[in-house]
């Protein structure tokens, strides 16, 4: 597992967080959050994709696509960024095959948060939490991805080490490698509200 699924602390610098939120901030402004997600995994939240960035984010996005996919995989060309408010959650799912494929990864921007992964089938014995701390890299591949759900807690529940994690708002970069053939929907069907491409 910690092979597949791990975190690395620090993978972004300051700079570099305030350098994405710049980006990021404007177009989640205007979006209001939502209560539920289509399938009911995700609370409070509001959502967007990108394929364009600015030469210094696409720098970090890129850095987080080669930590993380192996050489010569293919991956999706936007990046999903999930807004998650101070009170929102995000329940135990796991993401869909039609929609990404062996590795899911992120950054986290904001706040602290703790990940938990629990085996699909053995939901109470089996769990692994992960503390992402904020500007952090995760990385979820093999039976993170596939055997076990993964979930990111509400503030009520967050601890690590027997203290108290606090939860603020949390916008995640999330990036995918692209789902096998035979899963894969239409890149049209994936796509959430793209910006409009400038220039
Ligand atoms: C998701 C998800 C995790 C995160 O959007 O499917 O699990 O880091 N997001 O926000
Ligand atoms: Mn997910």
């Amino acid at each position: 597992m910690k092979t597949c699924c791990y975190v690395k602390k620090d993978f972004i610098t300051e700079v570099e967080e305030k350098s994405l939120l710049t980006e990021v901030e404007p177009h989640m402004k205007r979006l209001r959050y939502e209560k539920s997600h289509w399938d009911d995994a995700i609370h409070l939240y509001r959502e967007r994709e990108q394929r364009k960035w600015r030469d210094e984010n696409l720098e970090v996005i890129s850095r987080i696509r080669s930590e993380s996919f192996g050489a010569n995989t293919e991956h999706l060309t936007y990046v999903h960024i999930l807004d998650l408010h101070k009170d929102g959650v995000i329940k135990p799912h796991i993401d869909s095959i039609r929609y990404c494929g062996d590795v899911i990864t992120g950054v986290s921007l904001l706040s602290d948060a703790i990940m938990r992964l629990r085996h699909k089938d053995r939901k109470e014995e089996l769990v692994v939490d992960l503390l992402m701390p904020r500007r952090s890299l995760y990385r979820l591949g093999g039976p993170g991805r596939y055997e076990f759900t993964h979930e990111v807690l509400g503030e009520s529940e967050s601890c690590w080490e027997g203290e108290k994690v606090p939860r603020n708002r949390r916008i995640s970069i999330i990036c995918r490698d692209l789902p096998k053939v035979t899963n894969r929907a239409k890149e049209e069907e994936i796509q959430l509200k793209p910006i409009p491409e400038e220039n």
